[in-house]
């Protein structure tokens, strides 16, 4: 049997907004949808037009900026809904009209107070309007896995026989398991007359942790399209991520005779841009796109990817425009660390790959986890460094005191010219602080002309790299640059390293 291709329809911009704490701006959503764009969804819901003035400018500003993607924007089965949402779509290159009603006899009696017949005689109106309207309709019955399913196959034979086109099956609640929910769209599509001249979509939600794996079923079972969200944002646990589903059919297309047409490679980017936009951090354990996704830390695997990387990784982290990352821990080796460092350019002698080792392990002992931006900047500052039989100014030891009622000071004892010498200072900081000690224990005439610091990698725990250029008496340039996990370590050998870089450059006129 020829594989089936499997349209995509993303609802981050409607399920996944409409979550508590996940709005978004009126920007961040057309950058989203361009961002959806470039991924290749078959459709966008970019909203619920009638919900706010705001949510029907959105959709109308997506649906006539759109290219590439249907815009669907959802309506309940009411005149006015069907109205407002075509009138927000109706620019759009392909437009369609979602419309929904719920079949479930709790969510009919307790939410809407609507028997089934009237419930039966809404859906009919709704479709028939919208089919008016627009060729593309597609119809949900809200609550479908928990719906009576004599009723479900009658409230989607009506919306068929009113121009329905795609017929969406909502697992609301995520309550549905994979085998249920594939007997259910089987069981649709043995019962339903007409069914098989539309689409049938799935639309899964996570509160068991199963929407991916329910959606996946329903396209066992025949489902054309899945619905679903970026990094899985939605109602609750969210709905079905996009990133997993797309992968799966991706990685498994033999198993499930099936494929889509998104561009994988623009994934990692709509995550991380979905994240920034909402604030909805992604676990670092999470499918696809989180920070471990293609992370190795064990020297086992770490060994085995050298060989070949498919001993570990069954997808490529390129196809989803991320590149693979070697995170060093304690029990990482020095056969990591070398053929990264190698593939990043750095041409390494014995001596200063086993510092650059030493240092990354110390690191790791400290931190659990050293990053690749972290290893990049230690072979950067090892690479740099000058042997200690050259150095002229040498830091061995330094102390700060600060606090809320202490002036901050410092104590610090160098090596200079193979004497030791030693100061106290003060300052506002404790990084001030120990800058006026080492100018006094040197007695060294210069100018702090810049200080930078930045964190290589993110938490309290990150190494600090700071950057210093100073101005010597005869007014020559230099710049340093020192990596440390503290910060005010970093700062003394950054500005201790350019000293000792002027004194190099001749001027011994000191002392
Ligand atoms: O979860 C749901 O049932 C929905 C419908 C509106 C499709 O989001
Ligand atoms: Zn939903």
């Amino acid at each position: 049997m020829e594989s089936r291709r499997v349209s995509i329809f993303d609802t981050t911009l409607r399920d996944g907004e409409q979550c508590p704490g996940a709005t978004m701006t009126h920007q961040e959503k057309m950058t989203v949808a361009a961002q959806l764009e470039k991924l290749r969804v078959d459709v966008i819901e970019a909203g619920f037009p009638v919900a706010s003035e705001d949510d029907f400018k959105a959709v109308k500003e997506i649906a006539d900026r759109s290219s590439y993607s249907t815009i669907a924007g959802l309506a309940r089965a009411i005149d006015r809904d069907i109205d407002r949402t075509w009138d927000a779509i109706r620019g759009a290159r392909r437009p369609r009209i979602h419309t929904f009603m719920s079949s479930s006899d709790i969510q009919l009696k307790y939410q809407f107070k609507k028997t089934k017949a009237q419930a039966l005689d809404m859906v009919k109106a709704a479709v028939k309007r919208a089919s008016d309207y627009c060729d593309d309709v597609e119809f949900s019955p809200m609550d479908a896995t928990r719906s009576d399913p004599d009723f479900l196959y009658r409230i989607i034979g009506c919306a068929i026989d009113r121009g329905a086109s795609v017929i969406n099956i909502p697992d609301t609640v995520g309550y549905s398991t994979p085998e249920e929910f594939a007997g259910l769209i089987r069981s649709i599509r043995e019962n339903v007359e007409g069914v098989d001249s539309v689409v049938i979509s799935t639309h899964c939600h996570n509160d068991l942790g199963m929407a991916v794996a329910n959606s996946l079923a329903g396209v066992e079972a025949g489902a054309g399209q899945i619905e679903c969200t970026i990094n899985g944002i939605g109602e609750r646990a969210g709905n079905a991520s996009l990133e997993e589903v797309v992968m799966a059919l991706k990685t498994r297309g033999e198993f499930y005779n099936a494929y889509t047409g998104i561009n994988t490679k623009e994934i990692f980017k709509a995550s991380r841009m979905v994240s920034d936009f909402t604030g909805f951090a992604v676990q670092p354990n999470k499918a696809i796109v989180g920070r471990n996704a293609f992370a190795h830390e064990s020297g086992i695997h770490q060994h085995g990817l050298l060989v070949n990387k498919k001993t570990y990784e069954i997808m490529n982290p390129e196809m989803i425009g991320k590149h693979s990352e070697i995170v060093i821990g304690k029990h990482s080796g020095r056969h990591a660390i070398e053929k990264r460092l190698s593939e990043l350019g750095f041409k390494l002698g014995e001596k200063q790959l086993s510092e650059i080792t030493g240092k990354v392990k110390a690191l790791a002992d400290k931190k659990k986890m050293v990053e690749e931006s972290d290893i990049i900047a230690i072979a950067s500052s090892v690479v740099g460094s000058v042997p200690d039989e050259k150095r002229r100014l040498k830091l061995i030891s330094l102390s700060v005191r600060t606090g809320t009622d202490e002036k901050p000071s410092a104590k610090v004892k160098l090596e200079l010219h193979n004497k030791i010498v030693e100061a106290v200072g003060n300052g506002l900081g404790p990084v001030d602080a120990v800058a006026d000690a080492i100018k006094k224990a040197v007695r060294y005439k210069i100018v702090l002309k810049e200080y930078n610091l930045k964190a290589v990698t993110g938490g309290t725990n990150a190494l600090a790299n700071v950057v210093i250029t100073i101005a010597d008496r005869k007014g020559r340039i230099y710049t340093c640059e020192a990596l440390h996990e503290d910060v005010v370590i970093a700062s003394a050998n950054a500005l201790v390293d350019s000293i000792d870089k002027s004194l190099r450059a001749g001027d011994r006129n000191i002392h």
